[in-house]
């Protein structure tokens, strides 16, 4: 045999001569859930060792991640009921509890890299992620909204938007309203192949934020479809978007590689809830290596194309030292 490519596996120094992905800290955001009030920390019930936070609990939580090298962090909010409404007004009401935290954390942290989420869901008493009228989710009614929302966070000091809501539109919208408030140096990270999946439960159970009605197949794609994201990518490409993301990350892989094959700006991953929970739980029960497991899902996903992976995994990822 001329040829014996296990003689480049033969030992750990020659393997990694030949690696040809890899993943730092870098390339990770990690996602934090947001409580109103204070001293309140408590565990997601779907995702061990993930909690939602109080201001005072996420800036000690950031500055851990910054001591290991995390530097990019994506806010959700957990409302309470009583705050929710159809047009999700509290989402860019002055000084909401969000937008606050978001300020504050800059203050503190002014090297923390902050992304946001748009979309009406967490504040809507519907819980979609659009505007609902007689069962239909509207689109166009949608959009002023979502770009109150966007210019409010921007004004909090936000990095980079994130919208999640699957509009058609949005992108190009929440464009036009920021550059008009003076915003153009903030950017905006495109939930553009964002599919309708079962694996979001966990998140949902984090934020209450589970439609009350229906599902959101009319607004989400299709996991059957392939092809149909490069719709969406041209569309977020060409009405600004500065990333794509592909949502959920792991099952998507051929998405992500779709997408970072046919664009030039950088694709995101959002290795999701239900994603993190498979390998915590399993982990576990002692059924899985969970460091090995979560290395191997976080390698795979960025070999795939991913330049950013959001994941629940960061900090433990970051712990590894790799
Ligand atoms: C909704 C939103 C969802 C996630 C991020 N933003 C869930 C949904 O569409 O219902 C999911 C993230 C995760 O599962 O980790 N705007």
């Amino acid at each position: 045999m001329t040829k014996r490519p296990r003689r480049n596996r033969k030992n750990s120094v020659v393997r990694s001569h030949i690696r040809e992905t890899h993943l730092s800290t870098d390339h990770l955001i990690y996602p934090l859930f947001l409580l109103d009030g204070n001293n309140k920390k408590i565990e997601i019930e779907s995702m061990p060792d993930i909690f939602r936070l109080s201001l005072d609990n996420i800036l000690k939580e950031v500055e851990s991640c910054l001591q290991l090298g995390i530097r990019t962090f994506v806010l959700f909010p957990a409302v309470e009921e009583s705050l929710k409404d159809k047009t999700a007004t509290y989402s860019y009401q002055k000084g909401n509890f969000y937008c606050a935290a978001i300020s504050s954390i800059k203050k503190h942290f002014p090297e923390a890299c902050i992304m946001t989420d748009v979309a009406m869901d967490p504040y809507s008493s519907d819980g979609h992620d659009g505007l609902v009228e007689n069962g239909q989710i509207l689109n166009d009614e949608t959009l002023p909204i979502l770009v109150k929302m966007s210019v409010a966070q921007a004004e909090a000091g936000a990095d980079i938007i994130g919208p999640s809501d699957m509009m058609d539109g949005r992108v190009g919208a929440i464009r036009n309203g920021l550059d008009a408030n003076g915003f153009e140096n903030v950017a905006i990270m495109s939930y553009t192949a964002k599919y309708a999946s079962a694996f979001y439960g966990p998140f949902r159970d984090a934020l209450d934020s589970a439609p009350k009605s229906g599902d959101k197949k009319t607004y989400q794609m299709d996991p059957a479809n392939k092809y149909e994201s490069l719709i969406e990518a041209e569309l977020d490409y060409t009405e600004g978007a500065d990333y794509l993301m592909v949502k959920p990350a792991s099952l998507y892989l051929d998405v992500i590689h779709l997408l970072k094959e046919n664009y030039q700006v950088p694709i995101a991953a959002y290795n999701i809830s239900g994603e993190y929970s498979m390998v915590k739980a399993a982990a576990l029960k002692g059924w899985l290596d969970y460091e090995a497991a979560m290395s191997e899902m976080l390698l795979s996903i960025k070999r795939a194309g991913a330049d950013v992976i959001l994941t629940y995994f960061a900090k433990d990822y970051a712990r590894l030292g790799k």
